[in-house]
């Protein structure tokens, strides 16, 4: 296989990671820098949701109490609460952008959005106060209880939950052109397609799991699912290849979302969610390597387009200083490192099993 080797980065900026709270997050912080980034935007979906701009601003200081030497973006959580005057206090706060959870479609989104019109006046206010609205973009599968009443193509699976939110998308960005928009998590060549045919203020984040698997890998690893699913063999090459897309919209947010292990293996329905964090850096070259193997990737990517996609892109669409700024570095080497087969709490009360358990990859070092 064609290997880097030994490379040096930037440090990345991961847009879109879950931290949780508690013994999970004091667990979770450590791999935030093990994984190459310095640089975080915190998903808001906690029981109970952040919606309140003075639990996000608590909930940044407890996070940075914990690592003083990574910057954390906020997010709030769209719900009925959430005014135009919560969004001009929000922007005062520095908060960076509200998170869109279509409702009832994955981890903790029973408090999420059913209708984006009455949500218009907010969204105005976020095109004015230029905060990012983060879209997850699904819509909710049919329900067994609806066959009879939904024709045949409108029939909703997790399959083309994506697809079918993308006019969702193209309306949103028509309506609001200049308001910041960021398709989170694309999964599908539909998805990339849309993005690319938007505007500037329109990208879209891409995962380092997606770059791994098809919905083949999901059918019988619990660990491997997460919303949205991975789709078919050719959404994943097409989700590589948009690493190296000329159209320069798609850059990295892992989606990292740590469960422990019993609520993904506790008998229940699996909860959703692929835990990358530790390893976010390292996966994404991994996979590029796989792709350049396997001829889906050119031979000759440089750096520099690694670097685009895993730091420059994201920080410039997200107004943040460039990460040359610090003068910090990330060292990836071959040493023969293996993914754990989990990571433990302190107490020993929490255990999760990272995303890739047991594969080879790359050991990551800091330079200052
Ligand atoms: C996320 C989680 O566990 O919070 N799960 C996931 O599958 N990605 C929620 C989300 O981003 O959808
Ligand atoms: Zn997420």
């Amino acid at each position: 296989m064609t290997r880097f080797q030994k490379l040096e980065l930037s440090p990345a900026y991961d847009s879109h990671v879950h931290l949780r709270d508690g013994t999970m997050m004091e667990t979770v912080i450590p791999t935030i820098r093990q994984g190459g980034v310095d640089t975080v935007y915190v998903m808001p979906n906690l029981v109970p949701p952040i919606t309140t701009v003075a639990a996000a601003v608590a909930y940044r200081e407890r996070l940075q109490a914990l690592a003083p030497d990574v910057k954390f973006l906020m997010t709030l959580y769209l719900d009925k609460s959430i005014t135009p005057a919560t969004i001009a206090e929000a922007a005062r706060a520095g908060i960076a952008g509200v998170k869109v959870y279509p409702a009832g479609v994955t981890t903790n989104s029973e408090a999420g959005v059913l209708d984006y019109q009455s949500y218009y006046p907010v969204f105005e206010a976020m095109q004015e106060h230029d905060l990012v609205l983060n879209l997850h973009g699904e819509v909710p599968s049919t329900s067994a209880h609806d066959v009879g009443t939904a024709a045949d193509g409108d029939v909703v699976t997790v399959l083309n939950a994506e697809p079918k939110f993308l006019p969702t998308l193209r309306k949103l960005h028509a309506d609001f052109p200049r308001l910041r928009i960021v398709l989170e998590h694309c999964t599908t060549k539909e998805a990339l397609d849309a993005v690319r045919a938007c505007g500037p203020t329109v990208a879209g984040g891409i995962t380092a799991h997606h770059l791994f698997i098809d919905i083949s890998d999901v059918c019988g690893d619990a660990f491997n699912f997460c919303k949205p699913v991975a789709k078919t063999p050719v959404d994943r090459v097409a989700l590589l290849k948009a690493i190296v897309d000329e159209s320069g919209k798609f850059f990295f947010g892992t989606d990292s979302a740590p469960h422990p292990i019993e609520a993904k293996k506790g008998g229940k329905k699996p909860a959703a969610g692929c835990f990358t964090q530790g390893w976010a850096t390292q996966l994404v070259v991994d996979a590029v390597e796989e792709g350049i193997a396997n001829g889906w990737l050119p031979e000759d990517i440089s750096v520099e387009t690694l670097d685009e996609f895993l730091s420059g892109r994201g920080r410039r669409f997200y107004k943040l200083p460039p990460a040359s700024q610090n003068g910090r570095k990330i060292v990836l080497d071959r040493k023969g490192e293996k993914i754990p087969e989990a990571l433990r709490s302190k107490d020993g009360s929490i255990e999760v099993v990272p995303f890739r358990r047991g594969e080879e990859t790359y050991s990551l070092t800091w330079k200052s």
